[in-house]
C-alpha cells in the first residue's frame, strides 16, 4: 500500500487505498512531537484532503461507497507507552499508568469517531503488544539477563483492557459500523515464549547490529546484520522482521477478517 504522501503516487492508487501512517506517532499529542512525525490531527487533515481527491476523481457517491467498504487499520499505542511514558518519562511525572491509559483510550475513541464521521465504517484497532519484551526495552530495563519487563507488559495489558470495551461500545453505538479490537498482545507473546513452534530462533534481539539498541535509521547499510533474518522475530530492537509480521498478520487476518462483514 503506497504512502499517501508519496510524490510519485498514481491517481489510481487512491481508489485502492493509501497509508497515512507516520512511524513513531501516537494517540498522545506529545508522542509525535518527541520524534517530529505527523500527529493524528495531521493525519486526519491528510485524510480529508484525500477524500476531496477521491471526490474529484470518482464523484460523491462512489467516494462514500469506497469509504464505507474500505478496511481502516489503526495501529498506535506502543510508542505512547514504551517511548513517551516509560523511556522518555515525561508523562510519568504527570500520570500513573491507569490514568495515562485512560487518556490514550479517550484519544483513540475520538479519532475513531472522527474517521467514522468522515465515512469510515470498517475499522480495525490494534491493541498494544507486549512492549516489555521489545529488545530495546529488555536492554533498558530487563536487567543483566535482558528479561521481559513485567511492569511494561502490565501497562500494555491494562491499556488493552480499557481499549477493548471502548471499541465494543463504539461498534455497538455507531450505526452500520464494524469496529474491531485486534489483539496482538497474546499472539506476539506466544511467539516470544515458543519461537521454535513458529520456525523462529531468536526473539530477544533484533537482526541488525547488536540487536539490543539499534532502531529505525540506526539500522542502515553501514551496520552489519545477522545472516538469516527469517530466523529472527525482530529486525531492529523495536520492529518485527518480514517473517515476524507475516506470522502475526496471518493469525490476525484469520481470526478477525469475518468481523468486518
Ligand atoms: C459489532 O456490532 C455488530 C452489530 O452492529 C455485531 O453484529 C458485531 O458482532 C459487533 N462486532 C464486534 C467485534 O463486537
Amino acid at each position: 500500500m503506497p504512502a499517501y504522501l508519496d510524490p510519485s503516487i498514481d491517481d489510481k492508487e487512491y481508489l485502492t487505498g493509501v497509508s497515512f501512517a507516520s512511524g513513531g506517532s501516537g494517540y498522545d499529542p506529545q508522542t509525535p512531537k518527541i520524534v517530529a512525525v505527523f500527529s493524528f490531527v495531521d493525519q486526519l487533515k491528510q485524510f480529508k484532503e484525500y477524500i476531496q481527491k477521491l471526490k474529484d476523481l470518482v464523484g460523491e457517491e462512489r467516494t462514500q461507497y469506497i469509504l464505507a467498504n474500505s478496511l481502516f487499520i489503526v495501529v498506535a499505542g506502543s510508542d505512547d507507552l514504551a517511548n513517551t511514558y516509560f523511556t522518555i518519562g515525561i508523562r510519568r511525572l504527570q500520570y500513573d499508568v491507569a490514568t495515562y491509559a485512560d487518556l490514550l483510550v479517550s484519544s483513540a475513541s475520538n479519532f475513531i469517531k472522527d474517521i467514522y464521521e468522515l465515512g469510515a465504517r470498517k475499522i480495525g484497532v490494534f491493541g498494544a503488544p507486549p512492549i516489555g519484551c521489545l529488545p530495546s526495552q529488555r536492554t533498558l530495563d530487563g536487567g543483566g539477563l535482558r528479561l521481559c519487563v513485567e511492569e511494561y507488559n502490565q501497562a500494555a495489558q491494562l491499556y488493552n483492557k480499557k481499549l477493548q470495551p471502548e471499541i465494543e461500545y463504539l461498534n455497538s453505538t455507531l450505526a452500520r459500523s464494524r469496529i474491531v479490537f485486534i489483539d496482538i498482545y497474546n499472539p506476539l507473546l506466544a511467539i516470544i515464549e515458543n519461537p521454535l513452534q513458529y520456525g523462529l530462533e531468536v526473539v530477544d534481539r533484533g537482526c541488525c547490529g547488536t540487536g539490543n539498541v539499534e532502531v529505525a535509521v540506526l539500522c542502515n547499510k553501514l551496520v552489519p546484520t545477522c545472516l538469516d533474518d527469517s530466523k529472527y522475530l525482530f529486525w531492529d530492537s523495536y520492529h518485527p522482521t518480514n517473517k515476524g509480521y507475516n506470522i502475526l498478520i496471518n493469525q490476525v487476518l484469520g481470526k478477525y477478517i469475518g468481523d468486518f462483514f
